[in-house]
């Protein structure tokens, strides 16, 4: 059996009040269509169409990938339009499932039900709701049979009492589908051309309407303005939350945790409030990471500790090093192993070797740290010349006093000590204490001014 898959996602969503496509707005960190078009994919279809509108090329642009084929509907005249024009691109196949690309949250498991509810025939995903307004109603005979659909502005009061209503998603036939969609009419309160409207098609030609319902009814919520965008986020977060939870990872509080990505964790890993996990993240054993720290495409070792409010991008943190609070460590950047980043503490494109220390009030960039090197507070690698990067080595055991200025390109050898507050512009010999300031003098008798006098 050959499935296609049409992912509508042509409506303006003008309530989103946006330049942005409404698809395109991120859930997690990722735009609402692409967790569809993830969803769909996981299919295995044979076909999958994207019947794309407002902003189209942008949608696009942005989310075009293998297998997906692109169908424009230029104007809007309503779902059963819209699957109309994906059918030149859904030739061949044996039945279609039709997704909407702002419905993010809707499993894989409960496509799998529908699938498994109607193996052949007509699929239609429903549920229902305490509060079912703006829904299209599912209408059954009193053997309970599906009858039709029936939208909201076109019900009638008593047809607005029911509770049982469609989630949008259906699974058809394909053949029975181009030729039902063929006799819409748009003779309805909105003027449009209803998909829902197939349903009483079918069962005029006596196809019986096999119903699924999706394990949780907040899978079928769709995302019309930014306060239920804010709403599915949430639900979305908390699901993953519960995820890791479950493997084992600790959540001081998983109301106040985000992942936008993907985080892959070993054992006794604990996260406290706030911490935000971009793009792929991997935290080996035993990683503690402190409230308000922020960490986007980084790999940890295990036994490190992250403290408070770091910002961590593109790195990758050796084994039992410690880092933070407030460090800030750049794209480019490997810890080895057992070094010690503190306070005010930026590093970019360096290296930093086994057990080193980068304690205090300090930029390094463009480094290459050897192991054992103690940095003190305040000392800059002036890696910028207004125009090029230069790079900074300093080799094992160094230690480089307070307030230092290593003006790249410049090496420091092994074991060499900086006295505090130099500036130093040419390589200084391993082993010995090199020094690049002003004499200290002290001038005697002198006064300071004094007002009045
Ligand atoms: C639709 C269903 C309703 C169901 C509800 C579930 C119809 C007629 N009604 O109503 O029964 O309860 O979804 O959320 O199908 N779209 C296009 N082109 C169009 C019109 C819509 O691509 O011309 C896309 C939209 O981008 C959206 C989806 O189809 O992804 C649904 O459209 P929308 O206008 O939101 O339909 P509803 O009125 O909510
Ligand atoms: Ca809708």
């Amino acid at each position: 059996m050959k499935l296609g898959i049409v992912i509508l996602a042509a409506g303006q969503g003008t309530r989103m009040k946006s330049r942005l496509p409404k698809v395109l707005h991120p859930l997690a960190g990722k735009p609402l269509l692409a967790h569809v078009i993830e969803t769909a994919r996981s299919l295995e279809p044979d076909a999958m169409v994207v019947v794309y509108g407002h902003g189209g090329e942008r949608v696009r642009e942005a989310l075009d990938g293998p297998g997906l084929q692109w169908v424009e509907q230029a104007e809007q005249l309503g779902t059963g339009h819209a699957v109309q024009q994906a059918l030149p691109a859904l030739k061949d196949l044996d039945r279609v499932l039709v997704l909407y690309g702002d419905v993010p949250l809707m499993r894989r498991e409960s496509l799998q039900s529908l699938v498994a509810a109607a193996p052949s025939g007509f699929g239609l995903m429903t549920m229902n709701l305490d509060d079912p307004t703006g829904y299209g109603r599912i209408l059954r005979n009193e053997q309970g049979q599906v009858q039709g659909i029936v939208e909201q502005k076109d019900a009638s009061p008593e047809q607005l009492r029911i509770c049982e209503v469609n989630t949008g998603i259906m699974l058809v036939d394909a053949a029975s589908l181009a030729r039902w969609l063929e006799q819409l009419t748009p003779q309805n309160a909105q003027g449009e051309y209803y998909l829902t409207d197939i349903v009483a098609l079918a069962v005029a030609e006596g196809v019986e309407i096999r119903i699924a319902q999706p394990e949780d009814p907040v899978e079928a919520e769709g995302v019309n303005d930014r306060l239920q965008l804010a709403a599915l986020e949430r639900i979305y977060q908390r699901w993953q939350a519960e995820v890791l939870m479950r493997d084992g990872v600790t959540l001081k509080d998983p109301a106040r945790f985000d992942l936008r990505g993907s985080l892959r964790t070993g054992m006794d890993v604990s996260l406290d409030v706030n911490v935000i996990i971009e793009g792929e993240v991997v935290l080996g054993d035993n990683v503690s990471v402190g409230a308000n720290t922020v960490l986007r495409n980084v790999r940890v070792a295990d036994n490190v500790l992250i403290r408070e409010n770091c910002v961590i991008e593109d790195a990758v943190i050796g084994p039992d090093s410690a880092i933070g609070p407030f460090s800030r460590i750049r794209p480019g950047t490997e810890l080895t192993g057992g070094a010690h980043v503190g306070n005010f503490v930026e590093i970019k494109n360096s290296t930093i070797g086994l057990g080193s220390k980068v304690n205090h009030l300090t930029y390094i960039g463009d480094t290459l740290m050897g192991a054992g090197v103690n940095i003190g507070a305040g000392t800059i690698t002036c890696n910028y010349d207004g125009a090029y990067k230069h790079r900074t080595t300093i080799e094992d055991k160094a230690f480089i006093g307070s307030n230092t200025a290593l003006v790249a390109p410049v090496t420091v050898g092994e074991d060499a000590t900086i006295g505090a507050g130099s500036v130093i512009a040419k390589d200084a010999p391993a082993g010995e204490l090199t020094l690049a300031r002003g004499k200290q003098v002290t001038i005697k008798g002198w006064k300071r001014p004094k007002k009045g006098a």
